[in-house]
């Protein structure tokens, strides 16, 4: 068994995420302080979006302030009316339930697979009613969803396939970038996203309309050609030149960052492998960003006891999302969806930031290992 070592001089805290912000972060943030262009216009914006425009291979996309934002600025200018529903899974970040209701539908909660955790196109399928608009594919911690099946039950139906790719910058499905199967996309950079602006987000739309649309309204809904003239009612979402000019510096090193992230992936599975706990399974269809290491404890664990342990050791590990139909906003006491239910009350995600040494990933799963033995 590797040896377990406590948080010492020599072996420091270990925080779930932390970005690294050592390329020419610091350099754009002071050129963008020193411009004085420093709220939502400026060259770092324009910058920011076409560099990531490129990078996901989506032709019209708009910097907002994060990505609750930018989900929300996506549903609402879907005009979704009052009682039509849209198919999401239960196991998400909560943004991706709570934007729906706030866009003035219903979120309709449907299962994921075991394999992988993700939207399960077939329960998908049985789900679908009549007032059934739209289908959001969450591409949970980095692995994209079915995006083959998801699109084709959206087009046999007449749906609108949205994607929360928050997590998943860098994720590929068939060799194409997230984002670009549906008709529109959002994005977080949130501080423990691949990329970060701090706190920001983006939508990503192959329609010209539809992009219009979204730039107007997260801009108070004001006609880009008459100032202060707003030609329906909007918000204010926007994106700063602030938050861009870091994004940017962050955007120019996303393979390191990719590319130390899977190297992280795959070193806490190898070195997990007889520990008894279990991954996110992929097929060779997807790429995955590795966004955070999460795996799901043996059946019996106690997940609190084992991350308490880990803590007192130097060691930040944090629980997966709770099911939103089992949270008080959302609460569908009669629907049981024991796939998510299961990986909900069993998943744990690790250290997963791009400067953990192959030192670091060993004492974690050292930690881990004997916490389970322990717990
Ligand atoms: C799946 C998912 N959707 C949406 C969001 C919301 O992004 P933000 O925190 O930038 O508002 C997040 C952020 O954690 C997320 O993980």
């Amino acid at each position: 068994m590797l040896p377990v070592v406590g948080p010492s001089k020599r072996n420091p805290f270990l925080p779930v995420y932390q970005p690294d912000l050592s390329g020419n972060e610091r350099a754009y943030l002071m050129e963008a302080f020193d411009s004085t262009w420093i709220s939502s216009r400026g060259e770092f914006l324009d910058r920011f979006e076409a560099a990531i425009a490129s990078r996901i291979e989506i032709p019209y996309v708009s910097a907002v302030c994060n990505g609750t934002a930018a989900l929300h600025l996506a549903l609402h200018c879907l005009d979704l009316q009052p009682g039509e529903e849209v198919i999401v899974p239960s196991f998400t970040y909560i943004a991706s339930v709570n934007t729906i209701v706030q866009a003035g539908a219903v979120p309709v909660f449907a299962e994921v697979r075991a394999e992988d955790w993700l939207l399960d196109p077939e329960d998908v399928r049985r789900r679908v009613t009549s007032r059934t608009r739209a289908i959001m594919a969450v591409h949970l911690y980095g692995l994209p969803c079915d995006m083959d099946r998801l699109s084709a039950i959206a087009e046999e139906f007449g749906c609108t396939l949205i994607e929360d790719c928050a997590e998943a910058l860098g994720a590929k499905w068939r060799g194409r970038h997230v984002g670009g199967f549906g008709r529109v996309s959002a994005w977080s950079f949130f501080g423990n996203k691949t990329v970060t602006t701090g706190e920001g987000g983006l939508v990503a739309t192959t329609d010209p309309a539809l992009h219009r649309r979204m730039a107007i309204v997260k801009g108070q809904g004001m006609d880009p050609d008459r100032r202060y003239w707003h030609v329906e009612l909007g918000f204010n979402y926007r994106m700063t030149n602030i938050a861009a000019a870091i994004g940017l510096a962050q955007l120019e090193r996303l393979d390191d960052i990719l590319r130390r992230k899977r190297t992280i992936a795959a070193q806490y599975r190898t070195a997990l492998s007889q520990s008894g706990v279990s991954f996110q399974s992929a097929t060779a269809a997807v790429e995955s960003s590795e966004w955070l290491v999460t795996l799901l404890l043996p059946e019996g664990a106690d997940r609190d006891a084992v991350m308490q342990r880990m803590l007192q050791e130097g060691i930040e590990t944090r629980p997966v999302f709770y099911c939103a139909h089992n949270m008080p906003p959302h609460l569908r006491q009669s629907l049981s969806l024991p796939i998510s239910e299961s990986i909900a009350a069993r998943g744990v995600s690790l250290p997963s930031y791009p400067t953990l040494s192959l030192e670091d990933v060993l004492r974690v799963c050292a930690s881990l290992t004997g916490a389970l033995q322990r717990a």
